[in-house]
């Protein structure tokens, strides 16, 4: 995933910041009061910080389920007086969220004030993502700060809808969140245990699935366990079983069988005849089975052990669902002892999903003893299925390819004579020798190099050589020493290019030996790679280009790749007029970058230049500059007339 632009990345002072939380919070029937902060909370840093910066904060939120009409019982004034306690900082309220009303007070506002809009869900057109009600929010802020993660899983009006007119970065707590969750999802360390609860299997089953390709322990407790336990033909008693998915349980525990994956169900269980605190309670074990007339309610005092021993080596943990009716006290047991056993793990991260689990490590107050504690329970959930959340989605992304300066390379290769040359260097001189906010290199045959170097001395375009050979000086008849380049103020070389792998024989041993001097001699290599038409066709272009960046790559530090340009150039495209689509030079390339993320770090492969190569025309070469891993091109044919000065301007257009 991209990286998300975060409050920090954008300037607030004196700006209108209209920031979705998710201030749904419970709230007493009688008194109206709020009765857990938690979520309010967790949006404080994002608002402090807002103010702090000098922004004018308009805070936006839902709270339960109003049915689009304006509800007393769900209105969030009583959230504004909770908030305005913690923050201790005036907290202006306007009850309703479009409209004269809000307007009048959002242009009243100095900066460092806050205010927040009644419920937006008192409009039907919040849930229906209505683009009009979206555009009247948006008309409010200058910029949108989306901190409501227990929202994101659904695309609604002020946290999805508003994207489309304001610029929409995450808050404090959105960013915890995905960083947290997302390197459950995208990266976890192994062992990757995960604990599974609450009462229904059907809640949970786009969670199993994923799981199951990513973790290396699943343990189930609260009630989906019952359906798992009658799958395997054990007896359940009353206790609560999903009939209709003893089928699914069964696939679910032969799946994971053959991956491979430890799924571990209760040795024993508290049973009760009744979901009641003080009632008569016992504890049997699975084996047994439970008698009719009495229910699972916690697991049992075996299982806790067990859970704890699968637990002990645990790098990555994922909870999600309690043990058991932990509300009760006589069945938290079970819930507690597991959230302890999180708690005093050392060097893992332990992630609590929302909901249900949230508030039973709230009861046993061991929240700041784990790594995260989610606000989010179906967003939580549904990110843990792997899915894309739209309020997520909606976030605005850093553009990198914009931090990579583009590059027009031209190669002559075996054309021009050094009159010709230096007729061609004085005209582009004269036409982009100036031009500053891009790269331009022509690398001409080495004889016309004093020529053209000469022309192009106090312009900003760069010279580069198509060769050279790795060694200082010598008995090497024919070659060309990089001493002899930088004499001539030479800045570029082209090494590795197909006409000089598939011509001339050059090995990637030899390749890797030109690249290594070249950085020696600070020199910058344009190192070209790219497959046959026959590598392509047998599915084998991947390989190919992995082996020869591999082997082309030998030795070079990460400071060093640093200073290199890879040129893919896919050899059938060379010279051929077919060029390749932008997909797929996008996908070869997307592939090179991702590869040399590995090889040394994706922080420094997002920074390397990256350039396509093979039948460049100015009337291709848009759609390809377009491309998000395409950083410009190293062109043949189109280079040797007026159609490089067009290739420059369509790229510089592109800027
Ligand atoms: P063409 O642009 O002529 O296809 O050549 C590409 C190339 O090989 C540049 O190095």
């Amino acid at each position: 995933m991209k990286r998300k632009l975060t409050i920090k990345d954008v300037d607030l002072k004196g700006k209108h910041v209209l920031m979705r939380v998710d201030f749904n919070v419970p709230l007493n029937k009688e008194t109206g009061e709020v009765t857990d902060d938690t979520r309010i909370k967790a949006a404080l840093p994002t608002i402090k910080y807002a103010i702090d910066q000098g922004g004018k904060v308009i805070l936006m939120s839902h709270l339960g389920r109003p049915k689009g009409v304006k509800d007393p019982k769900y209105s969030l004034k009583p959230v504004a007086k909770r908030l305005e306690e913690l923050l201790g900082h005036h907290v202006s309220f306007v009850d309703d969220c479009i409209g004269e009303g809000p307007r009048k007070v959002v242009e009243a506002m100095k900066d460092g004030e806050i205010m927040l809009l009644e419920n937006v869900r008192f409009h039907k057109e919040e849930k229906n993502n209505d683009p009009e009600f979206a555009k009247s929010l948006a008309s409010l802020g200058d910029i949108h700060v989306n901190d409501a993660f227990g929202t994101a899983h659904r695309a609604h009006a002020s946290n999805v809808g508003v994207a489309k007119h304001l610029t929409s970065v995450a808050g404090f707590l959105m960013e915890k969140e995905i960083l947290m969750l997302g390197k459950a999802v995208e990266k976890p360390e192994h062992p990757y245990v995960v604990i599974l609860g609450g009462a229904k299997v059907s809640d949970k089953i786009g969670v199993i699935t994923n799981l199951l390709e990513k973790a290396d322990r699943i343990l189930i407790g609260g009630a989906m366990m019952f359906t798992f336990l009658r799958a395997l033909g054990k007896k359940v008693g009353d206790s609560l079983v999903e009939e209709d998915k003893i089928e699914l349980a069964k696939n679910i525990l032969k799946t994971a069988r053959e991956k491979g994956v430890e799924f571990i169900l209760p040795v024993d269980t508290i049973i009760a005849q009744t979901i009641e605190a003080g009632v008569e309670k016992k504890v049997v074990s699975i084996d047994e089975g439970i008698p009719s007339g009495w229910k699972g309610l916690d697991i049992g005092p075996r299982t806790i052990e067990l859970f704890k021993e699968k637990l002990n080596d645990a790098k990555t943990v994922v909870w999600n669902g309690p043990m058991g009716v932990f509300e009760i006290d006589d069945f938290a047991t079970g819930t507690e002892e597991i959230a302890k056993a999180l708690a005093s793990l050392k060097g893992a991260d332990t992630i609590i999903g929302g909901g249900d689990s949230a508030a039973a490590i709230n009861k046993f107050n061991l929240a700041n003893k784990v790594s995260h504690v989610s606000t989010g329970g179906g967003a939580s959930l549904e990110m843990l299925e792997g899915k894309v959340l739209p309020g997520i989605a909606s976030i605005a992304e850093e553009d990198i390819k914009k931090k990579r300066r583009l590059t027009i390379a031209g190669n002559w290769k075996m054309n021009k004579t050094p009159t010709e040359a230096k007729l061609f260097a004085g005209v582009l001189a004269a036409e982009i020798g100036l031009e500053d906010s891009l790269d331009i290199v022509v690398c001409p045959p080495s004889i016309d190099i004093p020529a053209v170097a000469d022309v192009l001395k106090d312009t900003k375009i760069g010279v580069g050589a198509q060769n050279i050979y790795p060694k200082e000086s010598g008995a090497f008849t024919g070659e060309i020493s990089v001493t002899m380049l930088k004499d001539l103020g030479v800045k570029y070389v082209i090494v590795g290019h197909s006409e000089r792998r598939h011509i001339f024989g050059e090995s990637d041993e030899l390749i890797n030996e030109k690249n290594k001097f070249a950085l020696k001699e600070n020199l910058i290599p344009i190192f070209c790679i790219g497959e046959t038409l026959e590598e392509r066709e047998a599915g084998r272009t991947f390989e190919v280009l992995r082996s020869q960046i591999i082997k082309g790559l030998k030795d070079i530090s990460a400071n060093e790749i640093m200073r290199m340009i890879i040129a893919y150039e896919p050899v059938w495209a060379i010279g051929t007029g077919k060029v390749a689509t932008p997909e797929q030079a996008d996908k070869a390339m997307g592939y090179v970058r991702k590869l040399l993320g590995e090889l040394y770090s994706m922080e420094i492969a997002d920074q390397l230049k990256i350039l396509y190569g093979g039948s460049i025309k100015p009337d291709n070469f848009d759609s390809l500059i377009k491309m998000e891993n395409i950083d410009g091109g190293l062109v043949g044919g189109a280079s040797l007339k007026e159609s490089f000065i067009e290739l420059v301007r369509i790229a510089k257009n592109y800027l």
